[in-house]
């Protein structure tokens, strides 16, 4: 029997378009929502940075709670902030589906990740550039999702780190050797071009702020990183 986690995954086709939220308006984020949604993006991505782990600071739960009122997209929260354990229950409130958590600023993954899905939410570790991936063996089987970075995470708008396709192949032979398949997800300067790279080593989850929001036409954009990956 799937897990609710892998039932909430299986109405969205892959590959998935994640838009992320940080290249929006902030001052307008409810018609950022609305124009994820008419481009046919099924998922928004949410940068919570706390100016501790990452150098910059975003939004938090509040905010995340009320753009859930006015929506129904697979809110897809990647929390970049120094205690995911202590915090992780102000996320499920606020009503993310998916919650990532960065590996290096994690005490209990496990914990973690039971109390995700014992909500019936799923549960995603993140790693960046640096980190080695062969660090999350030992997880793979509480994890729905794994998100590699393809950039050091902070800002929108930086360049696709270029060994990541590689970093993506040793993932996905890390998921084939313990027979686990989280969704793949890399976030950090995707673009049409770079999404087919990642999509040719497994990534079936693109995150794209810059490539989506700063886009003279954003459902086009989508449409084109999807026709890529595929
Ligand atoms: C960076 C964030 C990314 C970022 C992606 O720390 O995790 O989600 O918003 O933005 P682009 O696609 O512009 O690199
Ligand atoms: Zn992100």
């Amino acid at each position: 029997m799937s897990s609710p986690a892998q039932q909430l995954k299986q109405p969205h086709q892959l590959p998935i378009v994640s838009p992320s939220l940080l290249s929006a308006d902030f001052g307008n984020l409810h018609d950022a929502l609305s124009v994820v949604a008419a481009a046919g993006a099924p998922w928004i991505h949410l940068d919570v940075m706390d100016g501790h782990f990452v150098p910059n600071l975003t939004f938090g739960p509040p905010l995340i709670a009320a753009l859930r009122e006015s929506s129904d997209l697979v809110f897809d929260a990647h929390l970049m902030v120094d205690n995911p354990d202590d915090t992780i229950d102000w996320y499920l409130d606020a009503g993310c589906d998916y919650i990532t958590v960065h590996l290096e600023s994690s005490r209990d993954v496990r914990a973690m990740a039971q109390k995700v899905q014992a909500a019936g939410k799923g549960f995603g570790l993140a790693l960046k550039p640096d980190a080695a991936v062969a660090d999350l063996a030992q997880y793979l089987p509480c994890l729905d999702m794994v998100l590699l970075m393809s950039v050091f995470p902070g800002f929108s708008g930086q360049s696709f780190i270029t060994d990541t396709p590689d970093r993506l192949k040793e993932l996905q032979e890390l998921c084939v050797s313990a027979g686990r398949t989280p969704l793949i997800q890399v976030d950090g300067g995707i673009n049409p071009q770079t999404a087919a790279l990642c999509a040719a080593q497994g990534a079936q989850v693109f995150v794209a702020g810059n490539a989506f929001f700063k886009a003279e036409n954003p459902a086009q954009a989508c449409a084109d990183i999807i026709a890529s990956a595929r």
